[in-house]
């Protein structure tokens, strides 16, 4: 992995499981023409691979090893591991729980951190996670931080999961996002937490369309600031 300085403009959304940033990211990337960048996923695949390797979460080492060498790519909205495309056994509650069991791992995260930098390439990149605008890119064009209750998040998980055809249950899934959330704000490096110029929106009683929409807005207001 290089790094690259951040030169091309980027739009960061972060927040909790379910406050529906994936989306919007990537409708927002898709109008804007930009790259656009999942870094849950970064998280995701290694505790996807780690898992199919039988290596243990808490093996540093080994970690760090599967974050260096991250063959990774991003496609029409697909992830692709090694060239070949990852399906939806990393969207699964189990594999966001690996994931932010992974995230706590400063070296892990700052393998990620390089290879995310250098994913700012032109015309501009649509970031979404948890710290896009904290720790990522500090300097991104425009930062939105998107919020719901955990009730609604539950709600669109159990929604999501259950048309991607995985057996769930609603009060199973709001205990786990609940865990997810509580181990993501808590943790000491990088924690869940809007950056201090992110736009905060909650998104609980707003459909995707408003919310694609109020986004393009703020984008649009924050390019023409740029320029
Ligand atoms: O956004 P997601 O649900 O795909 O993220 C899965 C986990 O990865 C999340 O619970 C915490 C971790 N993560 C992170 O620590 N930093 C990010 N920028 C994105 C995700």
């Amino acid at each position: 992995m290089t790094a690259k300085m951040n030169c091309a403009p980027v739009v960061a959304i972060d927040g909790p499981s379910g406050s529906g940033k994936g989306t919007i990211a990537l409708a927002v990337a898709r109008q804007l023409g930009w790259h656009y960048l999942d870094s849950g996923a970064l998280y995701r695949v290694i505790g996807y691979v780690a898992a199919k390797n039988n290596i243990n979460l808490e093996d540093e080492t080994e970690l760090i090893g599967l974050a260096d060498n991250l063959d990774i790519e991003f496609r029409n909205g697909s992830v692709w591991l090694c060239g070949e495309q990852i399906g939806d056994e990393i969207r699964t509650e189990e594999a966001g729980k690996r994931a932010s069991m992974v995230a706590p791992i400063r070296s892990v995260r700052e393998k990620l951190l390089i290879w995310q930098r250098s994913r700012a390439q032109s015309p501009g990149l649509v970031a979404d996670g948890r710290d896009m605008g904290s720790v990522v890119f500090p300097n991104a064009t425009c930062k939105i931080f998107l919020t719901a209750g955990a009730e609604a998040r539950a709600q669109r998980r159990f929604r999501q999961l259950r048309d991607k055809g995985f057996d769930v249950n609603i009060s199973q899934l709001f205990k786990e996002i609940s865990e997810r959330d509580a181990r993501d704000a808590n943790r000491v490096i990088s924690p869940l937490k809007p950056a201090e110029d992110a736009v905060m929106l909650d998104t609980t009683n707003l459909n995707i369309e408003v919310v694609v929409s109020q986004v393009m807005t703020l984008v649009r207001s924050a390019i023409k600031q740029m320029t």
